[in-house]
């Protein structure tokens, strides 16, 4: 346990990757009042000193600036490691913070391959075990309207859950894949549209499904070029419950619409869209009823509000880490385990495969390491 974390000032931070999503976790720790970012880490020292100003003109002090994490953890006394560098380095770098006796934030994906996870997942257990939390991003669990579906299936208002689908309908400009070197690449970013954008969209359907047994796809790049991975995915997946679920995802979808995932069961329904609930139906209502909020089953003011917030997003990091504070300060384990991270990046990995092959792809030959020597590759215009 490190010293903030036992004489209960707030816990330090050192967020690594000061890119896109750094700001966005800077604002998060900006608004949590027991988290404070003390050391930024970029290989780019303009975006380390661009974050650091805006920290300060947002009132807060200004943290210490730093091109590598040895250099940061060396130099400043730090709590947490938070890691918002490109995909394909989160392992390296929550191996280096875990080494080093640090609680560890990872953003999602875990990484890009299913060997480097599992060492990671392997690592956390031990950590764990030592009474240090480790966590990976996956803000979309702590959306209300996911929240009540988890419980709704925990308390078996839908009955058996039989089927879901899912689609991510967005669109991702030339700009956006050519704006950093590593978007688009099999090797930093591990993939498309479903390891990039559709990540958490694979996890709420495992957290609402439960573990995947066969996964069968179809991957193509057909609106981009200067890219390797796909832009569109289309798969089937077989639950070990039987059910059965359809995925979709593309960032070729102009000029980008919703994400959407439908679950169905035995005796009731429920569909999100963009993180808001469109509609809820549980056992015993017998009203037909587009949502059960009349009989308080979900409050509206708190899935629909917030919508227009511009901080919006930065609303959902914040309700992560308040669990992953909590968990430290309480010593028990995070909402959002390293295993669970494990799994959605083993089912997107098992899209690809199944593209790649031509064929399905069990989630347990893509976990035993039987397909680890296995190129992907991307489909494209027949
Ligand atoms: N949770 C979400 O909704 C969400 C949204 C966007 C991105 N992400 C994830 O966040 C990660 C970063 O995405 P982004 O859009 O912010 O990328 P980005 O390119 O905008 O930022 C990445 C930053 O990391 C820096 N960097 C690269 N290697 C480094 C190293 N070894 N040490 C320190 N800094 C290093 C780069 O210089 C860059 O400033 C990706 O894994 C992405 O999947 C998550």
């Amino acid at each position: 346990m490190t010293e903030s974390t036992e004489h209960g000032t707030p816990l330090a931070v050192a967020l690594v990757g000061c890119g896109i999503i750094g700001l966005n976790h800077a604002k998060a720790i900006g608004l949590h009042p027991d988290a404070v970012i003390v050391a930024l880490v970029d290989e780019i020292p303009q975006a380390a000193r661009a974050l650091a100003d805006s920290i300060e003109e947002a009132g807060s002090a200004r943290p210490a600036e730093f091109t590598t994490l040895s250099a940061a953890l060396a130099s400043v006394s730090v709590d947490l490691v938070v890691v918002c560098t490109p995909s394909g380095q989160h392992v390296q770098l929550a191996q280096e913070a875990i080494s080093a006796g640090k609680l560890v934030l990872i953003e999602k994906p875990l990484d890009v391959t299913v060997p480097r996870a599992k060492r990671i997942a392997a690592l956390a257990a031990e950590a764990e075990a030592d009474g240090l939390v480790v966590s990976v991003i996956s803000q979309h669990r702590f959306d209300p309207a996911s929240v009540v579906i988890a419980d709704a299936i925990e308390s078996d208002g839908f009955g058996r859950v039989t089927s879901a689908v899912a689609s991510v309908a967005w669109w991702r400009s030339q700009e956006y894949y050519d704006s950093g070197q590593w978007r688009g690449t099999w090797e930093l970013d591990g993939g498309g549209a479903v390891m990039n954008q559709g990540v958490h969209t694979v996890d709420l359907l495992l957290w609402f499904l439960g573990r995947p047994v066969e996964i069968q796809a179809h991957t193509a790049l057909l609106a981009h070029g200067r890219v390797e991975v796909e832009d569109v995915a289309v798969a089937t997946v077989r639950f070990e419950s039987g059910a059965l679920a359809v995925l979709h995802a593309t960032t070729a979808a102009f000029p980008g619409l919703s994400v959407r995932l439908q679950v169905h069961g035995s005796r009731g329904s429920a569909i999100i869209e963009d993180d808001q609930l469109e509609f809820f139906h549980v056992a015993g209502d017998d009203s037909g009823s587009v949502a059960n909020q009349a009989a308080g089953v979900v409050a509206p003011s708190e899935l629909r509000g917030g919508e227009r917030d511009p901080d919006r997003f930065a609303i959902g990091h914040l309700r992560q880490y308040e669990d992953v504070v909590a968990a430290i300060r309480e010593g028990r384990p995070p909402r959002v385990r390293v295993d669970d991270a494990l799994l959605a990046l083993a089912v997107v990995r098992s899209l690809y495969l199944s593209s790649t092959l031509g064929r399905s792809v069990s989630l347990a030959e893509v976990l035993d390491g039987s397909l680890d020597d296995v190129t992907v590759t991307t489909g494209g215009a027949a």
